[in-house]
């Protein structure tokens, strides 16, 4: 990311007036543009809610991007956070969207079935990963969920078909699940600091948590927790292909919707931005449908 927004500013070209929006960007924005996340990872990051309307003025963007984040909003919100986007975009200005492709993952799912079943080697294993990728996201109730688990198996089955899947975030995936389980002193210090950085920023959340665990029954208590949990942003609440995806960014008022590699685009030069691709050119999150569309 460092090398890729150090080669964008120095290009200095024809995208140097470009006023780009990130929506939902984690870890993953370039610092010429606006990012806005629920959970800003830098302080080059804006905290904001998309539930909300955004705050930017009409027709005021060439570009806005979400990548892997509409699929993290129920079917009525997404197309208000599309509208949205319409909104703030310059006419003739590009949405590209990035989701899971519903349809690769379900055509894998029918191949890994069939393979499972007749008994190919590797792919009983290949089969519990599709399946867990297609559901896993949806109905966890706790951060990381299965996919967690999986990838906290040493050694990893099928950590070929696996990593082909996710791209380079797995081996990060893999090394923060392993983290995850590890007990050293230095990870319980670090739990104790983050813990207590809570309780100083959060207070009155602190108080309102412990108030809820005297009143509430424990069976209450826990799905407080796993309600709270699933309204933070980690779960699936719908996927999308490329006819449904297409269908919807037309409803919204887009035009010509159109499907892309990750490394191709309408907008100029867009792998100097390194966000759908990997300084290597390969795929950031393999698996992806990238779409984008205009508007009128
Ligand atoms: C799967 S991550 C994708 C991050 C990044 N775009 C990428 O491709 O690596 C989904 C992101 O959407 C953000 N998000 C989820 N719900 C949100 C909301 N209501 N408002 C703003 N950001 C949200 C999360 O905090 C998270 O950073």
């Amino acid at each position: 990311m460092m090398e890729a927004a150090r080669r964008a500013v120095e290009r200095k070209g024809h995208d140097a007036a470009l006023r780009a929006l990130n929506l939902g960007c984690g870890e993953r924005f370039h610092p010429q543009w606006v990012n806005l996340d629920l959970f800003p990872a830098s302080a080059a990051v804006q905290k904001w809610d998309l539930k909300n309307p955004l705050q930017f003025a009409s027709d005021s963007f060439d570009v806005v991007y979400h990548s892997h984040v509409l699929e993290h909003f129920p079917k009525k919100l997404a197309r208000q956070v599309l509208a949205e986007c319409l909104r703030v975009l310059k006419p003739g200005g590009i949405l590209r969207v990035v989701v899971p492709d519903l349809e690769e993952v379900a055509r894998l799912y029918l191949q890994a079935m069939e393979k499972a079943a007749s008994g190919v080697p590797g792919w009983r294993e290949n089969y519990d990963w599709v399946v867990m990728e297609m559901l896993d996201q949806a109905v966890r109730e706790s951060p990381g969920g299965a996919w967690f688990e999986y990838l906290r198996q040493n050694p990893i089955p099928n950590w070929d078909f696996v990593a082909r899947r996710v791209g380079a975030e797995a081996e990060r995936a893999r090394a923060a699940a392993g983290r995850a389980g590890e007990a050293s002193p230095q990870s319980r210090a670090a739990r104790m600091r983050a813990k207590w950085a809570y309780i100083v920023q959060n207070p009155g959340a602190v108080v309102r948590n412990k108030l809820a665990r005297i009143v509430l029954s424990r069976a209450d208590y826990d799905a407080l927790q796993v309600g709270r949990f699933r309204r933070q942003g980690e779960i699936h609440q719908w996927m999308y292909d490329g006819y449904s995806l297409g269908r919807l960014l037309q409803e919204v008022g887009f035009v010509n919707p159109l499907r892309f590699r990750e490394t191709q685009s309408q907008i100029a030069d867009w792998t100097q931005y390194g966000l759908d691709n990997e300084p290597d050119g390969s795929a950031y999150r393999p698996g992806s449908l990238c779409m984008e569309a205009r508007k009128p």
